[in-house]
């Protein structure tokens, strides 16, 4: 089975850097993701129509379109072609406060307009050292994934941005748990992915693809790690 790759560029693009990005990934002919800050999406859209590269939105909203300031419905990220969109990633749960209830609420909205949820979870260090990490997730697992259609990734909260990845040990042992949780669902690792790394924990058993950040905005990183799968 091809592997999904997904690059998450969070609050970085504007619409220069974007346009250069998308059109060296299109390139590419690699399939991959891409998830552009927001007021990139038409953009990047318009930038890879054609191509392999399919794209996403980064959050949507858990209510729909409504009196809700700022917020975006997942119908809205439809609309953009978008097929994928992240929920529950560690920053919108450590900067925002989201609660597992919330990302279920969102992935559930997700689903009911047509898009694929990639529904985020990990442990932060304190609960790996105490040895709480399955617990944790366990937990998240269970109170963040609605039923459906919907990709896990697995992000250690210490590990994204980090330099630091999840020895090979930790995630094979980390997906084998959610894979006994997550049945068929695919399953990405996130944190720290780089061209030098992707190929080894691509080939981890249960790991179906990689969720990549900061390597995502480099266009010849995230197109090795697309061709690592
Ligand atoms: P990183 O981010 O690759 O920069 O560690 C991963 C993520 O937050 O999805």
């Amino acid at each position: 089975m091809s592997k999904l790759i997904v690059g998450n560029w969070k609050m970085n693009g504007l619409t220069a850097d974007s346009l250069d990005r998308a059109g060296k990934l299109a390139a590419s002919g690699l399939h991959m993701v891409v998830c552009p800050p927001a007021t990139q999406i038409a953009a990047v859209a318009a930038a890879v129509k054609g191509s392999k590269v399919l794209w996403g939105g980064q959050d949507c909203s858990a209510q729909g379109p409504g009196a809700f300031t700022g917020d975006i419905a997942a119908e809205m990220l439809k609309e953009l072609g978008c097929s994928y969109v992240i929920v529950g990633h560690s920053e919108r749960r450590q900067h925002h406060g989201e609660t597992s209830a919330q990302v279920k609420a969102k992935a559930a909205k997700a689903l009911a307009a047509g898009l694929t949820p990639i529904v985020c979870v990990g442990e932060v260090l304190a609960e790996r050292e105490a040895g709480k990490h399955e617990a944790v997730v366990g937990q998240q697992l269970a109170e963040s994934v609605p039923e459906g259609n919907v990709v896990i990734a697995y992000e250690p909260v210490w590990a994204i941005g980090t330099g630091k990845v999840a020895s090979p040990e930790d995630i094979r042992a980390m997906h084998a748990f959610i894979r006994g949780k997550a049945g068929a669902l695919p399953i990405l690792y996130g944190g720290s992915v780089k061209a030098d790394n992707a190929r080894e924990i691509l080939h981890t058993p249960n790991v179906d693809g990689v969720l990549v950040g900061g390597a995502s905005l480099k266009p010849d990183e995230f197109i090795a790690i697309a061709g690592a799968g």
